[in-house]
């Protein structure tokens, strides 16, 4: 097996993820987000874009006063005002970040910059020189990279290098890559331009237009990068950004295939993903990956009945490893009698076999009217007739019971 090599965990939830619509916080939402952050164990968070406005400048300020422990970034196009505005911001940062973008894509320098290939190679090498000026750890990206022209494009990564930028950020802005093109996109920067320099990192940015962005990067990461930008819950422009806890645990769970570490304590995922969803104010759906709600929940008779038995039957991770609850049975028309019989026991009603025949008779008639059986909907199916015994420690008995009733 190869040996487990370092990714660097860059986190712009802060930034990208904020300026999705409806996604925006304020200072002191930022700054509790970012402590989160910090105890998940991001290396970078991307706290904002200064010269956006005085209320991201503020932000970026207040969370690189909170956060010593992690570098902490501040995005700026690659104009003079925008570099001193947002080291302006970061100056007081224990681990500072200049991260300076300018797009290299020939529809973004025509209808967007309005600008030659050769002015955007000036604009690189002034900002990312400036911005050296002021910090030792500069980011450079190339936005559009995965639409730009190859060649142009490796001509801005070689002057940002040679001004001293240590990453390169190749984003998939438009989330258009598929992950054999954009590892093959990596590689070729390796070739071209980073050669095996372990001074320079690169790095990936990848937006979820066609649901690819954890996919492209962890392609990425496989022919050579060795930082992803993403966020939690996967919010970010359009469709979001790579889901922080998506790539995280595809290489905790996968570690055969994917040898790669990172510094994320796993048992804060879920905890982030429920803080940043009550400050936002919205969820992520029910069958999102890692923190949906149903992402260690089983309804199906089958399902229930090998999870009572292992839950490695059917979840290749445990809930407590993201640090969310127990997994949970739910009881709806495709459960069995297994669950059925847990869920009264776990109510405290030891049933009979012959009881919990009938019960389930009344269940499923029931849970074919409803979608989801409460507690309260057991309790009433219990008829007079149904003798069910009030059990001691009924939890511990029921798995006992239950084996003269078959699934
Ligand atoms: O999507 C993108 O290209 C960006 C850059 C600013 C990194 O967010
Ligand atoms: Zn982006």
């Amino acid at each position: 097996m190869k040996a487990t090599e370092r990714i660097t965990i860059f986190d712009t939830t802060l930034r990208d993820g904020e300026q999705s619509p409806g996604c925006s916080m304020n200072l002191e939402e930022k700054v509790r987000f970012a402590r989160q952050l910090e105890k998940l164990g991001v290396d970078v968070i991307e706290a904002g874009f200064p010269i956006s406005s005085d209320g991201d400048f503020a932000a970026v300020e207040a969370v690189a006063a909170a956060c010593r422990g992690t570098t902490v970034a501040a995005l700026c196009r690659t104009t003079e005002q925008d570099v001193r505005r947002a080291w302006q911001a970061l100056r007081h940062a224990a681990r500072p970040r200049l991260h300076t973008f300018v797009a290299t894509s020939d529809i973004h320098l025509e209808y967007k910059l309005k600008k030659t290939r050769r002015e955007v190679l000036e604009m690189t090498r002034d900002a990312v020189r400036l911005a050296r000026s002021l910090t030792q750890d500069v980011e450079f990206s190339a936005e559009d990279a995965t639409r730009s022209d190859p060649d142009f494009l490796c001509e801005v990564l070689r002057v940002a290098i040679a001004e001293g930028a240590r990453t390169l950020n190749i984003p998939d802005t438009v989330g258009y890559a598929t992950p054999t093109e954009f590892a093959q996109l990596i590689r070729m920067v390796r070739e071209r331009v980073t050669g095996d320099s372990k001074s320079v990192t690169i790095s990936v940015h990848c937006h979820n237009d066609l649901g690819l962005a954890v996919a492209n990067s962890l392609a990425a990461i496989e022919a050579g990068a060795r930082q992803v930008e993403c966020t939690v819950n996967g919010i970010g422009e359009r469709a979001g950004n790579a889901a922080l806890e998506e790539v995280v645990m595809a290489m905790h769970v996968r570690a055969d295939c994917l040898p790669f570490a990172c510094g994320v304590r796993t048992t804060e995922i879920h905890p982030a993903s429920q803080l940043l969803s009550e400050i936002i104010g919205c969820g992520v759906q029910p069958n999102k990956a890692i923190v949906g709600r149903n992402a260690f929940a089983h309804e199906a008779g089958i399902h229930q009945h090998g999870v009572l038995s292992n839950p490695l039957c059917y979840e290749i991770m445990t809930p407590a490893s993201v640090g969310a609850p127990s997994n949970h049975l739910v009881l709806g028309k495709h459960s069995g009698r297994h669950a059925l019989s847990r869920r009264y026991a776990e109510l405290g009603y030891l049933l009979l076999p012959a009881e919990v025949n009938e019960v389930y008779r009344r269940f499923t008639d029931l849970a074919d009217r409803k979608k989801r059986v409460y507690d309260q909907d057991l309790l009433a199916l219990l008829a007079a007739e149904t003798r069910a015994v009030v059990a001691e420690d009924a939890s511990d008995d029921a798995a006992r019971a239950f084996e003269c009733v078959g699934a």
